[in-house]
């Protein structure tokens, strides 16, 4: 079923780099750093840059390069007080998190923000970290389901009094939440592309964040979400994750690229191949985000390459609008040295999207010739 791209400009989000060893497995050279000084001025940069969301990540062990993780709940609110427009999408991972203590956080966390947090509910894929803090390891479609019964119970709690709920993981008998979140309501993004991934978007979240692609492989999904949330009187808007490599000519940004790969730690990328293909085998139609990745795609944490955001601020821009074509709301952007190409996008990318969303929007509004 086509159904036409929005018109509202195209938002970007920026990965909040929470965990050590940025958002590459490579032992690269990286002027990115984990801490909260460089996370801070990083926000900053961001909001003026024009960017509209950060989203930080949840991660309670190491591996596969990030040997340190600060907390994403609390990460979230520094960035939030250090900035004034910026939204701040905290990750919550079901297990860890109940719905109770995860609704409490984010309502106060909400009302010291004015609105400005978000969150994203991730449903897990290291099982040896599930193991190391003694939480069940759960199927894969079982982890979807807790999932589902955690936002529903979340947005219970934030929307109604005497709220009651029974389903197979939490129960809620007659509970108010006092203060609720400030308005807008807490923005819920999900991450997660399988089918059952698909699924839980179309009935409960508000934005489905799937891992890198091309504009083609990225229809069917978008296309399968956005039928299955209108069967549900509902509409989910769609991110899509990219690593941008964007330098003045197209060669430098193709040479960052090779070196990038060059650095890679090819055991850690093996390992981490290993376990994100183990965390799908339960997904039985074998479609959930690195179902296809290659070792090159690995070196990514969610496949950003393939996305092809790696060249001059002109193709750079040509083909976030080529995204926008085939449905995505969002682009998600993870860089190599944040600070200064957050900056640097900020100058040269995003006004270019801008100008060619204006030459759209114009043929659009153009009366067709008779
Ligand atoms: C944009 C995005 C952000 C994610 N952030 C986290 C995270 O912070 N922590 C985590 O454990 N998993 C994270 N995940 C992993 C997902 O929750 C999920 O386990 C994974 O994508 C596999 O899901 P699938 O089998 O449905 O494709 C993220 C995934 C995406 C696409």
């Amino acid at each position: 079923m086509f159904q036409p791209p929005s018109p509202e400009p195209i938002r970007f989000a920026y990965w909040v780099p929470n965990v050590s060893g940025g958002l590459v497995i490579s032992r690269i050279p990286q002027r990115t750093s984990w801490d909260a000084a460089y996370n801070r001025r990083l926000a900053q940069i961001a909001e003026e840059a024009g960017f509209d969301y950060a989203l930080t990540q949840i991660r309670f062990t190491a591996g596969y390069g990030a040997e340190y993780q600060h907390e994403s709940v609390a990460f979230s609110h520094a960035l939030l007080a250090a900035t004034t427009r910026l939204k701040v999408i905290a990750a919550l991972l079901p297990g860890p998190w109940n719905p109770t203590l995860a609704a409490k956080q984010i309502a106060t966390i909400s009302q010291l923000s004015e609105g400005r947090i978000a969150i994203n509910v991730v449903s897990g894929w290291f099982s040896g970290e599930f193991r190391a803090i003694g939480e069940p390891w759960l199927d894969h479609d079982e982890r979807y389901r807790r999932s589902e019964e955690f936002i529903r119970a979340l947005r219970g709690i934030w929307t109604q009094d005497d709220f009651t709920f029974r389903g197979d993981f939490y129960r809620y008998a007659n509970y108010t939440l006092k203060p609720k979140p400030a308005e807008p309501q807490p923005e819920i993004f999900q991450g997660g592309s399988s089918r059952a991934a698909r699924d839980m978007a179309a009935r409960v979240s508000d934005w489905y964040f799937t891992n890198g692609n091309t504009p083609e492989g990225i229809r069917a999904q978008v296309e399968d979400v956005r039928a299955k949330a209108a069967a549900n009187a509902r509409r989910v808007r769609i991110g899509v994750n990219a690593f941008v490599i964007a330098r003045d000519t197209e060669a430098e940004a193709r040479a960052v690229l090779q070196e990038i790969i060059d650095h890679a730690d090819p055991e850690a990328v093996k390992a981490f191949g290993h376990e994100v293909k183990n965390a799908g085998r339960a997904s039985p139609e074998g479609e959930g985000n690195w179902a296809k990745s290659s070792f090159e795609d690995l070196v990514q944490y969610n496949d950003g390459f393939k996305t092809n955001l790696i060249g001059t601020p002109d193709q750079i821009a040509e083909r976030i609008v080529a995204l926008k074509e085939v449905g995505v709301d969002l682009a998600l952007l993870a860089f190599l040295h944040f600070q200064e190409e957050v900056q640097y996008f900020g100058e040269q990318v995003i006004p270019r999207v801008r100008a060619l969303e204006a030459v759209r929007d114009a043929a659009a509004a153009r009366p067709a010739a008779a």
